[in-house]
């Protein structure tokens, strides 16, 4: 049993993991563990880009009330503010680390996205995120006090109850995790730990999420002990490309806010009818729960696999310029978007919900902190404004670092924790039952937990999650942890707890839309579920 002491743990490599470790590497030895590659997150994926007050005649005031408005009242104005006000700060960090925004003459170029008043999107062409991440990865790379440790996933937590003797605090003390290139399992231990493990989309069948995106983090919280909150908020993008071989490529927004816009395919009546504008004055450039229902609305009344979205009108050179990623990865498949219109669908895309933390990254257990979208910092409230999740993990990877450095002589040190139990030590020969309860969890989610819900279509998919728990549990408690199972252990946790939310809310607001309760409260408050 390997155990691998540092001064502050962190799980997870992406904007909100690096962040944190490139603050806290001043002063302390950090770990940064990711369950692949280091760049396997969302991060690397996103494109659109990062929100924040820089155009003449914005204002932070603006900027608060859009995310408020998208987020139905849902949002912490605190948290709001606090990410807000951090923004500009934010930006200018990532330009001292050498990420080449987009200029425009000696400015940012600014683009805009859905729900947004204001130009207010920095980005690098239509591939910001791959940018950010090299970036921070290469002046994580460079520190010497950070040690980058991939193919290392993490299982759950180290607290009191694995302390060599009992401690009785629920203090988290670090992580076991599963070294996937020795299949050995080792303790990583530290003073704070910081969760930066990103979000749940793999729950969903279609989702523009990354392989990784199995809610590890919540499920590991919500096991040691940590509240989550407003799990039903799961956001879908309304355009993710359609395509039989391509299931989860994103069409960023900002090609709306570039003029793109949403039309019915050949075929049925009304084919090539622009349709947003039946439904919201914003039309394509209203928030993403009222696109993402439009569309669901259109493709379900005429019987369609996709709508169309259209960017053909403007200049080609203009559409190359803009969205150069895009236009060449659709011409491998066929499509020219300077002549042709996209088939997109909605799909699954960021996880609004998650762990309960403060405006310091603290989660309710001592010595655990949280940040980027593993959590629920009350930014986002029902449903998160384009372009603010990164910005959030920059924000929040900060303030756990701060805290972290400011409290560092009050943590107490870590106790010896208890080595993993090895007594498992049978390799299953029905590995293929994990792959078919991961698929059969991600279609009922899909089809019982989307975009629009019921009462009764909730229950069927608790009762299903029921059943799978158990098989699950019996599986993880007789076999060899795999990485596999790891993930499917944690699917089954956070599908629950979607599950146990939308039923707990008897409403519709934001993302949350069911046909039983269509109207939204009066009073806005978050689902919180205690363990
Ligand atoms: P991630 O970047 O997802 O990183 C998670 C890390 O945790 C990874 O390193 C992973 O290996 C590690 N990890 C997970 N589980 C374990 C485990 N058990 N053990 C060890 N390590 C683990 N947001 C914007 O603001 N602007 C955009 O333009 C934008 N575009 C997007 C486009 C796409 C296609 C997607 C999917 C998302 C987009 N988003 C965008 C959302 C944004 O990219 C994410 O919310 C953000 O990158 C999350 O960062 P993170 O650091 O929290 O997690
Ligand atoms: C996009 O580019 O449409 C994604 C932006 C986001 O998720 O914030």
């Amino acid at each position: 049993m390997v155990t691998r002491p540092f001064d502050v743990v962190i799980v997870g490599s992406g904007a909100a993991g690096l962040t944190a470790a490139l603050s806290l590497a001043e002063r302390f030895r950090v770990a940064v563990l990711a369950k692949g590659g280091l760049s396997e997150g969302s991060t690397a994926w996103a494109q659109g880009g990062i929100a924040a007050v820089l155009e003449e005649g914005d204002t932070f005031e603006s900027h608060i009330e859009d995310t408020m408005v998208a987020g139905a009242g849902l949002n912490n104005r605190a948290s709001v503010e606090f990410v807000i006000e951090n923004a500009p700060r934010s930006i200018e960090r990532l330009v001292e680390l050498g990420v080449p925004f987009n200029q425009d003459g000696n400015a940012l170029h600014l683009t805009r996205e859905g729900g947004h008043s204001h130009r207010r999107i920095v980005h690098v062409n239509d591939a910001t995120g791959w940018a950010v991440q090299e970036a921070l990865e290469t002046a994580a790379k460079r520190h010497p006090n950070i040690t980058l440790v991939p193919d290392m996933a993490a299982i759950d937590l180290a607290t009191s109850r694995h302390g060599e003797r009992y401690l009785g605090d629920g203090h988290v003390w670090g992580v076991y995790a599963l070294n996937r290139r020795t299949g050995q399992v080792e303790t990583f231990t530290g003073k704070a730990t910081i969760l930066a493990t990103g979000g749940a989309g793999r729950t969903y069948l279609y989702s523009t999420a990354p392989r990784g995106a199995t809610g590890d983090g919540i499920a590991m919280a919500w096991r040691a002990g940590g509240r989550v909150s407003n799990m039903e908020m799961m956001q879908f993008h309304p355009t993710c490309l359609w395509n039989l071989d391509v299931k989860n490529f994103l069409i960023t927004e900002a090609m709306r806010g570039e003029g793109g816009r949403l039309k019915l395919p050949p075929g049925v009546p009304g084919a090539g009818h622009r349709f947003m504008p039946d439904f919201d004055p914003r039309e394509e450039l209203a928030p993403r729960d009222i696109v993402a229902r439009a569309i669901d609305h259109e493709i379900k009344r005429l019987g369609l696999d996709y709508v169309h979205l259209d960017i053909s009108h403007q200049p080609p050179e203009f559409v190359k310029h803009h969205f150069p990623t895009i236009y060449a990865k659709l011409l491998t498949l066929g499509i020219d978007i300077t002549t042709d219109p996209i088939p997109v669908v909605p799909a699954q895309h960021y996880t609004c919900g998650g762990v309960i933390v403060d405006l310091k990254g603290r989660t309710d257990l001592p010595g655990l902190y949280a940040a980027g979208e593993v959590t629920q910092s009350g930014l986002h409230g029902a449903n998160r404004l384009a372009s603010n999740s990164l910005l959030e993990c920059f924000v929040f990877g900060e303030a756990a670092a701060g805290h972290i450095t400011r409290h560092w002589d009050e943590l107490p040190s870590p106790p010896p924790i208890r080595p993993w139990d090895e007594s498992r030590v049978t390799d299953s020969d029905e590995e293929v039952i994990v792959q078919h309860n991961w698929r059969e969890i991600r279609r009922f989610m899909w089809d019982y937990v989307g975009i629009v819900r019921t009462t009764k279509r909730l229950e069927r998919a608790q009762h299903r999650i029921k059943l799978l728990r158990r098989e699950v549990e019996e599986y993880y408690g007789n076999f060899r942890v795999t990485a596999d199972l790891i993930e499917l252990r944690n699917l089954v946790e956070v599908a629950d707890l979607i599950v146990r939310s939308a039923l707990a809310r008897k409403e519709s607001r934001g993302l949350h839309y069911t046909l039983d309760y269509p109207e939204m409260l009066a009073e806005a408050r978050d689902t919180i579920l205690v363990p």
